[in-house]
């Protein structure tokens, strides 16, 4: 292995490191009180259904949700998308989506449409990545009941147009689900602003908590709708054998992944002791320095907006003579600058960036704790590799 320092720009697919908070949160948690949360009522039982809650608060606050009970617990990103869709589609009803997503959408939203007799309509995006809302008005149907659509792209790190489209679903009495992933912890989320009815993301990107932490926000109006996709024990009514109708327990099933939730708390604190706007006043400002300097280096070609306004800090990029996948071997074994590349699970969005032919894109993305040295190194690197193939 290189002795070089590790360069870690693969934030969009989980941050790391975690806070030392974090680390320390779910050391106590495993070493002092090891107990489950919602089920017994003993002391450290009740330290941990308090730290539960205090998780749960802290997530509604950070995306401006009406009440904590709306924020569901789930293992990823995945299966937030999967409740979310599973639980309100019946057949007959008609989805409008985009080409952007992410196969945590396209997937469950395919498997709808090839055996629950739910019709899909994928909207396209313009040459940055990003999503008309006319394109959507003009999809609805009488049959339209959800607007599923990606915030931030994990491909070219467009922005889409949320609010605009929260309006159309507002005007048209349709639900809207937002996939949060790669936006919440990195841009100001608001799920009253932008009239999200469903807003999902995982605990472990932006938020700082450890894999297998995930969430979905349900909304007032897609609460009577939402059938939990699993039933049973939720520490909670237990003397009936029919799952509860109260929020959160409706959609709580089982054990919960503690020691994740309890990451994710610690992380949330950090979070929100940075303050997200001056996060995301740090990403802009690197991300900045990565572009003009992938700009600046020829036989590299940049996806994604340029306005720093319509994007959050995942860059996309191609090179002349390098398949994605080699250069970022390449990339981690002769320099240990660590990246994505191939699809990042975007498979439509890469047709229509017409990446798909080549293998996808390499993906830079980048999280709290990158520094400008990690962005001159990677700009190094791609420096000397272009240039490498320019040469032979
Ligand atoms: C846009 C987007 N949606 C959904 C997901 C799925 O999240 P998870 O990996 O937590 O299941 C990801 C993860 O990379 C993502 O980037």
């Amino acid at each position: 292995m290189s002795d070089r320092p590790r360069v870690y720009l693969d934030n969009a697919a989980t941050s790391w490191p975690k806070p030392e908070s974090v680390y320390a949160a779910i050391d106590t948690y495993q070493r002092q009180l090891g107990a489950p949360a919602g089920r017994s009522a003993y002391q450290e039982a009740n330290e941990v259904e308090r730290m539960i809650d205090r998780t749960r608060r802290l997530l509604a606050e950070t995306i401006h949700a009406e009440t904590p009970q709306r924020m569901i617990f789930t293992s990823n990103g995945t299966d937030s998308l999967n409740l979310a869709l599973h639980g309100l589609l019946r057949p007959g009803d008609h989805v409008v989506t985009s080409v952007v997503e992410h196969n945590s959408m396209l997937r469950p939203l395919r498997h709808l449409e090839q055996h629950a007799d739910v019709q899909v309509s994928r909207i396209g995006c313009d040459g940055r990545g990003i999503v008309d809302p006319d394109e959507i008005r003009a999809a609805i149907r009488p049959t339209t009941r959800l607007i599923a659509l990606i915030h931030a792209s994990n491909v070219t790190g467009a922005l889409q147009p949320i609010e605009a489209i929260g309006q159309i679903a507002r005007q048209h009495e349709l639900l809207l689900l937002v996939d949060a992933a790669q936006s919440v912890g990195h841009v100001p989320v608001d799920v009253r602003a932008m009239q999200a009815d469903l807003l999902a993301a995982p605990g472990h990107k932006a938020l700082m908590g450890p894999l297998g932490s995930g969430w979905l926000y349900v909304g007032p109006r897609a609460q009577q709708h939402l059938v939990p996709v699993r039933q049973g024990g939720t520490g909670t009514q237990s003397e009936s054998d029919v799952q509860p109708d109260s929020l959160p327990d409706r959609y709580e099933s089982g054990n919960h992944n503690v020691p994740a939730i309890v990451g994710l708390g610690a992380g949330l604190e950090f979070v929100q002791q940075r303050g997200i706007r001056a996060l995301r006043q740090h990403e802009q400002t690197l991300t900045d320095r990565l572009l003009d300097g992938l700009q600046s280096i020829s036989g590299i070609r940049v996806y994604g907006p340029t306005d720093r306004n319509d994007r959050v800090g995942v860059v996309g990029i191609t090179v002349d003579g390098w398949p994605p996948q080699e250069l970022a071997t390449v990339l981690d074994t002769a320099y240990r600058v660590q990246v994505r590349a191939g699809f990042q699970c975007a498979p439509l969005l890469h047709r229509a960036l017409g990446t798909a032919l080549q293998g996808g894109t390499l993906r830079l993305s980048l999280g709290a704790w990158n520094t400008t040295e990690h962005i001159d190194s990677a700009i190094e690197a791609l420096t000397d590799l272009a240039a490498e193939t320019m040469a032979s």
